[in-house]
């Protein structure tokens, strides 16, 4: 009995004097752990007579549940304690100063992409996309450029390994495939815009192997050249931030339109100086024509019934032109200097309220 008694007034004040939630489980092991003084007290039974075991066993397990209830309620104590220390360390001090501003920011080519599609997203377009590894059918045949066409010896195509037939592949040499797959999949009316990169076996200040495009395709039952018209003219002026810019449409010849036509803009290079707007010069940027019949009736659309137009237009070039880039293949170089002096906020999202060169 004195043994449980002396055992109480040791454990009540170890637990009591336990500073962390360690040193009680240390304490709570060394009466209740297999070889703790409380277990130990517990093996003593066995060895005695059953009155006394009786007496016993009540007095040791009163002295167990007094035990364990001092331990769980020191614990809450000492969880509490800690909890609110840590919480005190881990203040979060709001009078630092805010971090750096971001060094990333966005490249000219995808600035110029999303300067087009709000232009004509505002227009109602909306955006298409396709694959850049194209069958022969869809990037030629399909757009009226049947094999042996010399327009096929312009586009310096890159044919990946295969048959050296009509089922081979290509990187498309434009996105003007896309305008089939459109075709194919969706019923007029159709107003789409496709940006996306485009490949052709070329590198040198104005060409690089890889480059951008943006294409166009409107298909109705009434869409005409006037249409088409007003819809580049529409685009130049709010591409290149002129209101009254000088726009020319200049017949040209592409084998998916008919007829056909190349866009100038009106620019001045007088005193060695380049600048788009009123001037006595023209600077070609883009193709465009009403889409040829043939083009139509090859992806199962009534020539007799819808008509439309297409545009597509290179990414790089306008880029240069607008923000004076000189040398293409700076693009590609991936130099940080270059994409910091030439690059845009993330931040300053084009939108034709603020503006689309922010
Ligand atoms: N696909 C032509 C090229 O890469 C550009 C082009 C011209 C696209 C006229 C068109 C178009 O849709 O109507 O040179």
């Amino acid at each position: 009995m004195d043994n449980a008694d002396n055992l109480r007034g040791d454990l009540i004040c170890a637990i009591a004097a336990a500073e962390s939630t360690n040193a009680l489980e240390a304490v709570r092991v060394s009466a209740l752990g297999k070889k703790g003084t409380i277990t130990k007290l517990m093996k003593t039974l066995g060895s005695m007579d059953p009155d006394e075991r009786k007496l016993e066993g009540q007095e040791i397990n009163a002295l167990k549940a007094e035990v364990c209830i001092a331990i769980d309620e020191r614990k809450v104590a000492l969880e509490g304690a800690e909890l609110d220390a840590r919480l005190m360390a881990e203040q979060v001090d709001i009078s630092l100063p805010v971090r750096p501003r971001s060094k990333g920011c966005v490249h000219p080519i995808s600035q110029v992409i999303e300067e087009m599609t709000v232009i004509f997203c505002e227009m109602g377009f909306t955006v298409a996309e396709g694959p850049d590894i194209e069958e022969d059918w869809y990037n030629f045949t399909a757009l009226n450029i049947p094999p042996e066409h010399p327009a096929r010896q312009e586009h310096d195509t890159f044919y990946l390994p295969g048959k050296k037939n009509g089922d081979r592949k290509v990187l498309r040499t434009h996105t003007s495939p896309v305008q089939i797959h459109t075709m194919q999949e969706k019923e007029p009316p159709i107003r789409i815009i496709v940006p996306g990169r485009t490949y052709r076996c070329d590198y040198d200040a104005t060409h690089s192997p890889m480059f951008h495009q943006v294409e166009g395709l409107v298909i109705d039952e009434n869409t005409h050249m006037g249409h088409l018209k007003g819809c580049l003219i529409e685009f130049c002026r709010a591409m290149f931030q002129v209101d009254d810019l000088p726009v020319r449409f200049r017949p040209s010849y592409f084998p998916f339109t008919e007829p056909s036509a190349e866009v100038d803009i009106g620019c001045t290079r007088a005193d060695g100086e380049f600048r788009i707007g009123h001037g006595d010069d023209w600077l070609e940027i883009l193709g465009c024509g009403m889409v040829n019949p043939k083009v139509l009736e090859n992806c199962g659309i009534d020539s007799t019934k819808y008509q439309g137009f297409a545009f597509g237009m290179g990414v790089e070039r306008i880029a240069m032109l607008k923000y004076g880039i000189p040398d293409l293949r700076t693009f590609f170089e991936s130099d940080l200097r270059w994409l910091k002096h030439y690059g845009f906020s993330a931040l300053d999202v084009p939108g034709m309220v603020g503006g689309v060169n922010r």
